[in-house]
């Protein structure tokens, strides 16, 4: 078994400031935009319930395995997973579940900053009252017009990567732990007072039902691999991130306990973001299926007509900024501190470039909304197929390597040293899911989804 390490790039002041930053991390547009437009996709309930069940039966536990490897390790993912192979004379492969995560991690980022940049405009868009008394088809053609413009779309990409950069560049451990306690409570409380206004004046109640009645008919393989990617996108699992957030953790602090703090935190803004969102969908009778627009077309409305419109919601779309800012912050990070490790680059060149190289990329999904729309890839548009294959394939992937590792290769002693729950029901539950549950899980899952297994009720 090997030994606890230090960090070369720091510690967290106080289990608390872990905590808010791996909040930060979670919580972003993958709860306020991805989760209600995924699930209006994938047909509701059915698919909001196997979300669930991943979070709790594979999102947990492989959270707890990525933090309890990151701090064992204290090095960016690629260098934690080749010291602690080679500590336990085992193939150094083991390192290249760090850099599939690296690679997930620069696709996330590219198509999250422009998203993100579309978040920003609708700050200053919703500021000058463009959606005062506006109406539902009005909130729809205003963004098909904004997405057709690459100009508009380059500039909120390029602002809001040059933000991430600076913030990893002064290292991530100064200012995120203020900011995320004081202004992630506020963006939760905004998302309720839109529950309030939702249950007021939209179709609350055929919004639970859509949300929480599962009607498995609905279910197809792709939204069953969907809802299992989401886990691992909404909780940041699978590419290092959490990792790397645990890499700076403290011995003293419970890695079950933040982790199931952490997992509840974000999976409750997802579903206050839904039930936000989905009474005025059906009040203003569109389809759930408005594709990765969603936010953008129905909040407007909500804000165009409720009192104090103009200024909720430019408060909400600048905490979900901040939500975002703080979530590609911790995409960015992993990358960074392997370009220090291993480049011996200053953490401002690692962040620059890192940072560079997504916003490139980036380039590519924006000109596919636009310039380059009618090229497709599989039938996709380049911005989504990133997004699936990052979200439904990858993270999945990574994760799996993680568990598998975690709980099959690592000696028991140093996961029960670093859970520090004694080999009692904790540690056991722990051990089986992630042995067991949670790779199973993503294979069955995987193989589904690509056809290889097949249910009979399906041909
Ligand atoms: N969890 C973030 C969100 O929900 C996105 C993210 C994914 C961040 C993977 C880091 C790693 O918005």
């Amino acid at each position: 078994m090997g030994a606890r390490r230090t960090s070369i790039h720091g510690e967290w002041s106080s289990r608390l400031a872990f905590i808010l930053a791996a909040t930060g991390s979670a919580v972003g547009l993958g709860n306020i935009w991805r989760f209600p437009y995924i699930t209006g996709e994938n047909g509701g309930g059915a698919f909001v319930f196997v979300y669930l069940v991943c979070v709790a039966a594979i999102g947990i536990p492989i959270m707890m395995s990525e933090i309890l490897l990151g701090r064992r390790g204290r090095q960016s993912p690629i260098n934690t997973m080749r010291t602690l192979a080679q500590e336990e004379g085992k193939n150094a492969a083991w390192q290249y579940i760090g850099w599939l995560g690296m690679a997930a991690g620069y696709l996330i980022l590219s198509f999250y900053s422009v998203v993100a940049g579309w978040t920003l405009a609708y700050v200053f868009r919703t500021g000058t009252g463009v959606f005062e008394g506006v109406t539902a088809d009005g909130a729809t053609s205003l963004f098909g017009q904004f997405v057709a413009d690459p100009e508009k779309l380059l500039g909120w990409h390029t602002i809001f990567m040059v933000m991430t950069i600076i913030v990893v560049s002064r290292g991530v451990k100064s200012g995120l732990e203020k900011a995320v306690r004081f202004l992630m409570p506020l963006l939760f409380l905004l998302l309720l007072v839109m529950v309030g206004y939702a249950m007021n004046t939209g179709q609350f109640g055929e919004a639970l039902v859509y949300l929480f009645k599962p009607d498995f008919t609905k279910l197809s393989a792709k939204g069953m691999l969907t809802a299992m990617g989401q886990a691992f996108f909404s909780l940041s699992l699978g590419m290092g991130a959490i990792m790397i957030y645990g890499s700076y953790l403290s011995h003293l602090a419970s890695i079950t306990r933040t982790t199931i703090v952490i997992a509840i935190m974000d999976t409750s803004v997802a579903l206050v973001a839904g039930l936000a969102i989905f009474p005025i969908v059906f009040a203003n009778h569109l389809t759930p299926e408005l594709g990765p627009g969603m936010v953008f077309k129905v909040l407007p409305i909500a804000f165009g007509h409720m009192p104090g419109g103009t200024f909720f919601g430019t408060l909400f779309f600048l905490l979900l900024v901040f939500a975002a800012w703080t979530s590609a912050i911790s995409l960015l990070e992993p990358v960074v501190t392997w370009l220090v490790e291993n480049r011996g680059m200053n953490r401002v060149m690692a962040s620059a470039w890192a940072g560079l190289v997504a916003w490139v990329l980036g380039l590519i999904s924006l000109l596919s909304l636009n310039v380059w729309a009618q090229y497709k890839v599989f039938g996709k548009a380049f911005i989504d197929l990133v997004e699936f294959l990052a979200a439904n394939i990858m993270l999945p992937l990574g994760g799996f390597l993680v568990a598998v590792f975690c709980a099959w290769i690592l000696p028991k002693e140093t996961s029960l040293d670093e859970l520090g729950l004694g080999d009692h029901f904790g540690y056991r539950l722990w051990r089986f899911l992630a042995r067991y549950v949670a790779p199973i899980a993503v294979i069955v899952i995987l193989l589904f989804a690509t056809g290889i297994i097949e249910l009979k009720s399906q041909q």
